[in-house]
């Protein structure tokens, strides 16, 4: 089949085979180049097919060798549609890992069930007795209740008063006014209960009790902040709120975990684009502007060099530094007072600006169908691909 982009508002139906394992291997090389490191040495990635996730599984196996567990939630191809874009990035790493020697094997179903934390625990203990990392990087639009079937929705929505700001059509590059009614309180529970802590501490608590942590495991979820700009919407806003779970939730991990020492952490990284980012109202137009300055003062980072910084100075650093509530940050240059000034102005005056001169709109574009495997001059997009493609480590039933 010829693949070609099927964008639907902020996102991408269509997934191209040879552009998602083009993308796979940039990030190896990435990680090839920067440097081996003394990190993680076998690794469970709970939502390693895209974004941070992806990135972590990435890093861990090329920069130290690891050997991975992937769980995600992706599709394949039904011979008619393309299979996720997730899948094909999983295809696209487990050929890379058996081509070079490292352990890989990946799930595709629902983290947040017993039956998935049941078969990752028995190809834990089958193939590698214990790990010594838990990456935590789900990012979903509903859970299921495990134990009693209720299905919970997340939103991402203001808290305290209803929401106006502007935002941007990525595709047509139209800015416009945005207006959100503030959550019910319905809302904020059942956001927490998708975005918060509740399943990490699940999925640990049961990879403890059946023995697969090795001594001083480390544990991360992935956490972001932002500036003020868009904390009406995203950290005082419902996702917010589930992310401060998620950061209690790691002082309780490291308790739960004393006795083999160790250790749950929440990373706070940079705004990047992905598919749940590109989801969240207003956020797409504070990432165009804030690509534009990192990337004129080469502090531009994606989601493979944050990682690779994530555990080669700070996870895997002789000390982990945390801030004042005990997260670790690698948000900090997105962060740096003049980056944000800078936004900062420009955002009061933006609908009269020339966006091409103060945004990256061709960064964003771009990152955007890279998720999908799309816009990659050394991909021939004219060539028949078979869209059928088996994770090796899958069996079909
Ligand atoms: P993403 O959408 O790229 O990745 C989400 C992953 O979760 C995918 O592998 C997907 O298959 C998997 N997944 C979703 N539901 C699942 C389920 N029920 N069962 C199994 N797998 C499931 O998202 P992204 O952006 O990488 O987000 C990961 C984490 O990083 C989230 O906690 C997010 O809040 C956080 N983060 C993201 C930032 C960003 O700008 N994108 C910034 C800072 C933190």
């Amino acid at each position: 089949m010829i693949v070609e982009p099927k964008i639907r508002g902020f996102i991408c139906t269509t997934a191209h085979p040879a552009g998602c394992a083009y993308h796979i291997e940039e990030q190896i090389n990435y990680v090839k180049t920067a440097g081996q490191f003394e990190g993680p040495r076998k690794v469970l990635v709970i939502g390693a097919s895209t974004g941070y996730g992806l990135a972590s599984r990435i890093t861990a196996a090329y920069g130290s060798g690891a050997a991975t567990i992937g769980v995600s939630y992706d599709k394949a191809s039904n011979g008619k549609r393309t299979a996720t874009a997730g899948w094909y990035n999983t295809v696209a790493f487990e050929n890379a890992a058996n081509r070079d020697g490292l352990y890989a094997k990946s799930f595709s179903g629902d983290a947040f069930s017993h039956e998935m934390k049941a078969d990752v625990i028995k190809a834990i203990k089958a193939d590698l007795g214990q790990v010594d990392m838990v990456v935590y990087s789900l990012a979903s639009p509903r859970r299921v209740d495990p134990d009693t079937g209720a299905i919970y929705g997340s939103v991402l929505k203001p808290v305290t008063d209803d929401y106006n700001n502007i935002t941007i059509d990525i595709i047509s590059g139209k800015i416009s006014d945005v207006s959100i009614e503030k959550a019910t309180d319905e809302e904020i529970i059942n956001t927490t209960k998708v975005m918060g802590g509740e399943d990490w501490m699940i999925w640990i608590k049961a990879l403890s009790e059946a023995g697969v942590l090795a001594d001083g495991v480390i544990t991360t979820a992935y956490s972001y902040i932002g500036p003020e700009l868009t904390f009406d919407i995203y950290r005082s806003g419902t996702i917010g709120i589930a992310k401060e779970h998620l950061e209690k939730t790691a002082f309780e991990i490291t308790d739960l975990l004393k006795d083999i020492n160790g250790q749950g952490y929440v990373s706070v990284c940079k705004a990047l684009v992905t598919q749940a980012s590109a989801a969240i109202p207003v956020v797409p137009l504070y990432i165009t502007l804030l690509y534009k300055i990192m990337k004129e003062n080469g502090t531009h980072e994606g989601c493979i060099e944050q990682i690779y910084r994530l555990m080669n100075e700070k996870l895997y650093a002789e000390t982990t530094l945390v801030d004042a509530e005990g997260r670790v940050r690698v948000d900090d240059l997105e962060m740096k007072e003049a980056v944000q000034n800078e936004i900062t102005k420009i955002w009061q005056t933006i609908k009269t600006r020339d966006l091409s001169k103060v945004a990256d709109m061709a960064g964003f574009r771009s990152d955007f169908l890279h998720l999908f495997g799309f816009g990659f001059d050394a991909v021939n997009y004219e060539a028949d691909v078979k869209i059928e493609l088996p994770i090796p480590s899958i069996k079909e039933d």
